[in-house]
């Protein structure tokens, strides 16, 4: 990785040499003003459209049309079990047995259903570790339930936090916290890459440090999942939530994914909130009155699916599925380098890296924090046809994705940004 170069010619070679470079055509991009590609660099918040999209939502939509109802069962993939087209993709790319996983609701609503299940507390284990940095939607989701046992957030969360002047959390500190709050602890949620800072976390690690002390721990992998290589089954997470529309560009508010590990298969006595789609399938259509759930993932399915969303996500998977996560997690890596190579050789101190610099603790995303400016210096860049994102109050996101982006593209983004650096407004 030492031997990245800073000329184009570089950038170009290594494009040339890349076996995944063809993927890059199976997604649309958008254009700038002039109709050139825009340098996209936000596949961390939302995917660009597979090319082969249209066509698996058009054959819904033409089955739909054809068939109405009777496209449940006589569609070219009936409907009637068509989330399981995902089953197989899913469970290779987070690492996970097919009984493990399911593609259902949104992420924050799948969060909530694990955790009415796999949040139990009492009066002697009540707390729940999360980052202080966590998405909001968790941070609000966790007092939320917090709150519905009858406990007070102020008691009952752990935030872990950076040490001071420091940006993101150390490894030693996360399992300090567990140990000393070891009794008191009855869940364990941490993203598997913070959407902030995009720092990954050793999710094997603080699995085993949480279950050595008896604790339930889940991971939302909004922004590991077709980023890092994920060992979920392995791993042996309780659970894990994801959603569909960043890395793995299944389009805008796409149906979301849920890990159960297989030790809860047939956790029959689990309490948890159920609907008809969860019920077992062979007398789901007999519409008896009491529930008896689907074995594993599959079992804590609520609604039937929206076909329309899982047509245009079983394009992205497709593509995953032909790439693999080993080659592109190996290009990701590489990507990433050369960026912060790249980045490295501009001289200004209005912007230093907040993402950790080992590879193995972080996965696409770049965070830059720019003291001064950075939204003004964020915006021109967009009117300039690179699109990153900026987070309040001082953080530019920006993530090449190995699927979709090239070495040139990272080149184009470093050039622009140094100048817009070096002549601000
Ligand atoms: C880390 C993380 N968790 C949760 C969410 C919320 O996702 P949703 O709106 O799909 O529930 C997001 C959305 O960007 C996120 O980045």
């Amino acid at each position: 990785m030492s031997d990245f170069q800073l000329g184009e010619e570089f950038a170009l070679a290594m494009d040339e040499g890349d076996a995944l470079r063809k993927f890059r055509e199976r997604f649309l991009f958008p254009k700038t003003a002039n109709g050139n590609d825009c340098v996209y660099l936000c596949g961390h918040s939302l995917g660009l459209q597979p090319t082969a999209a249209a066509a698996y939502v058009e054959e819904e939509l033409s089955d739909w049309a054809r068939l109405a109802v009777e496209a449940h069962f006589r569609a070219k993939h009936p409907w009637m079990p068509y989330h399981r087209l995902l089953t197989e993709q899913t469970s290779e790319l987070v690492g996970a047995q097919p009984v493990e996983v399911v593609v259902m609701n949104s992420l924050t609503v799948n969060l909530h259903l694990m955790m009415v299940s796999f949040y139990r507390p009492t009066r002697a284990r009540h707390k729940i570790v999360v980052e202080r940095g966590a998405f909001p939607s968790d941070q609000y989701a966790v007092k939320s339930q917090i709150l519905f046992h009858g406990f007070d957030p102020a008691t009952s969360l752990i935030e872990l936090t950076p040490r001071a002047g420091e940006s993101c959390i150390r490894q030693e500190d996360i399992e300090e916290l567990i140990d000393r709050n070891a009794d008191e602890m009855a869940l364990i949620l941490l993203g598997g890459v913070n959407y902030a800072t995009g720092q990954a976390f050793d999710m094997e690690r603080i699995t085993q440090a949480g279950r050595k002390r008896g604790c339930v721990v889940g991971f939302d992998l909004a922004h590991a999942a077709g980023n890092l290589q994920l060992k979920l089954h392995e791993w042996g997470p309780d659970f894990a939530v994801w959603c569909s529309y960043k890395y793995l560009n299944g389009g805008p508010g796409c149906t979301a994914g849920c890990f159960v590990h297989e030790r809860h298969a047939q956790a029959w006595d689990r309490p948890r909130f159920a609907g008809w789609w969860g019920h077992d399938e062979r007398t789901r259509f007999e519409m008896p009155p009491d529930f008896r759930p689907m074995p594993g993932a599959e079992g804590w399915q609520l609604s039937n699916p929206p076909i329309v969303s899982l047509a245009a996500l079983r394009a992205s998977m497709q593509i995953f599925h032909e790439a693999g996560m080993p080659r592109l997690r190996t290009k990701s890596i590489l990507l990433t380098s050369y960026l912060e190579f790249l980045l490295k050789d501009i001289r200004s101190n209005n912007f230093s890296i907040v993402t950790p610099a080992a590879p193995e603790r972080r996965g696409a995303q770049l965070s830059i924090r720019i003291p001064h400016n950075g939204r003004l210096l964020c915006e021109r860049l967009t009117r300039d046809g690179i699109i990153g994102d900026w987070r309040e109050p001082d953080t530019f996101r920006v993530a090449p994705t190995p699927l979709y982006n090239s070495y040139h593209d990272v080149f184009q983004f470093v050039g622009k940004f140094r100048s817009a650096l070096e002549n601000p407004l």
